[in-house]
């Protein structure tokens, strides 16, 4: 008998209220909006209230995922969740939301995983494994951001790139003969490359040199945009390969590829360099900007709901962030 087999049963996402346009950005530092979009695709982003953090933001997305799964809260038996801008050192932001989802009395694991952009695909990889071994039936992976709060906002590099949002997935376990569901998920990781695209402070490091102990945050966002473009395009193009290769698959197979939304020209880049039609790539960029561990399952959920995604369609997930990480995940819907 086959190993089971994971298959998503429902999405759901979750983006703030408040809305960042360009034109905003363009009247607080030197840019503009036709400099952002030209650059980017995105025309705006969305930002935490200053209550809300990121437990709050996964808690909703993971809350409609749910819903849309017809899935009580305490039948889950793990719960991931995505993210680099957790609530707190610890515990775990997945801890955080069991408790806000009403889903703890199951005494589930909970744990956060922290592959920055990458973290989402990630996240399905673990969850998984977890299903093929037997070991969990029922789990919701959440990607969940708020770089709000890291990101320096005098920084016009930096920036205008990202938002705050989060996303999720129900997965529960079918039989291994089953048609629909994850095929196989593939990660990666390459070291040598940390420093660039990196947060400048931790908690173990301490705040940067000469960095304005009246901020928040320990440390901002820095990254060398034009390098980590062309790492980007290359690593996802590969990882898109890696998860058709290893089913017998092909591009034209593919129904729909969902990659992280870091930038237009990115998307186009690497869906150019696999041969695959820029129709077929789910875009949502413009109105969410790049939310990191968000934005596969944001893209992803805004697929679903719109009717794009059928079932038996061929969903390929792409996934590349800072560290370097990178990840694909092949679903037959
Ligand atoms: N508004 C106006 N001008 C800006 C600007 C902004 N928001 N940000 C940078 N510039 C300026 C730069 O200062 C530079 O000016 P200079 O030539 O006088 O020095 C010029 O625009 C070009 O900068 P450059 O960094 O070469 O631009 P770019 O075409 O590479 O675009 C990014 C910058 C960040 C949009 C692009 O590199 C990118 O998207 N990279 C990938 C980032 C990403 O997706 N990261 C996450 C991956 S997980």
């Amino acid at each position: 008998m086959n190993a089971p087999r994971a298959r998503v049963v429902g999405t759901g996402s979750f983006l703030p209220e408040k809305r960042l346009t360009n034109d905003d950005l363009a009247g607080m530092m030197d840019t503009s909006d036709e400099w952002i979009s030209s650059r980017t695709g995105i025309l705006e982003r969305h930002i935490a209230a200053e209550d809300q953090v990121t437990s709050d933001l996964a808690a909703q997305a993971g809350l409609k995922a749910l819903e849309a799964a017809g899935c009580d809260p305490e039948e889950l038996d793990l719960i991931v969740c995505a993210t680099s801008t957790p609530d707190l050192v610890f515990p775990a932001t997945a801890t955080i939301v069991q408790r806000k989802i009403g889903a703890q009395n199951a005494k589930a694991p909970a744990f956060d995983i922290q592959a920055v952009c990458t973290g989402f695909v990630y996240g399905l990889g673990i969850a998984d494994q977890f299903i093929r071994s037997g070991m969990s039936k029922k789990v919701l992976v959440i990607g969940a951001e708020t770089f709000s709060r890291i990101v320096d906002w005098e920084d016009r590099n930096t920036c205008v790139v990202f938002g705050d949002g989060a996303g999720a997935v129900v997965l529960e376990a079918v039989p291994g003969e089953n048609a629909s569901g994850i095929l196989s998920t593939h990660m990666h990781a390459d070291g040598s490359h940390v420093e660039l695209l990196h947060v400048t402070g931790g908690v173990s490091r301490g705040r940067p040199e000469g960095f304005d102990v009246r901020h928040d945050a320990l440390g901002f966002v820095d990254m060398q945009g034009n390098e980590v473009f062309k790492h980007a395009v290359k690593a996802m193009g590969a990882v898109a390969e890696e998860a058709l290769a290893a089913n017998g698959l092909k591009v034209a197979d593919v129904d729909w590829f969902i990659p992280h939304q870091a930038n237009r020209r990115i998307l186009q880049a690497t869906a150019k360099r696999i041969s695959l039609p820029e129709e077929k790539v789910i875009m949502t960029l413009d109105h969410h900007g790049n939310t990191s561990a968000a934005s596969v399952p944001l893209a992803l959920d805004e697929a679903v709901r719109d009717g794009r995604i059928q079932p038996g369609h061929l969903v390929l997930l792409d996934a590349f962030g800072g560290g370097f990480t990178w990840a694909a995940a092949l679903i037959r819907w």
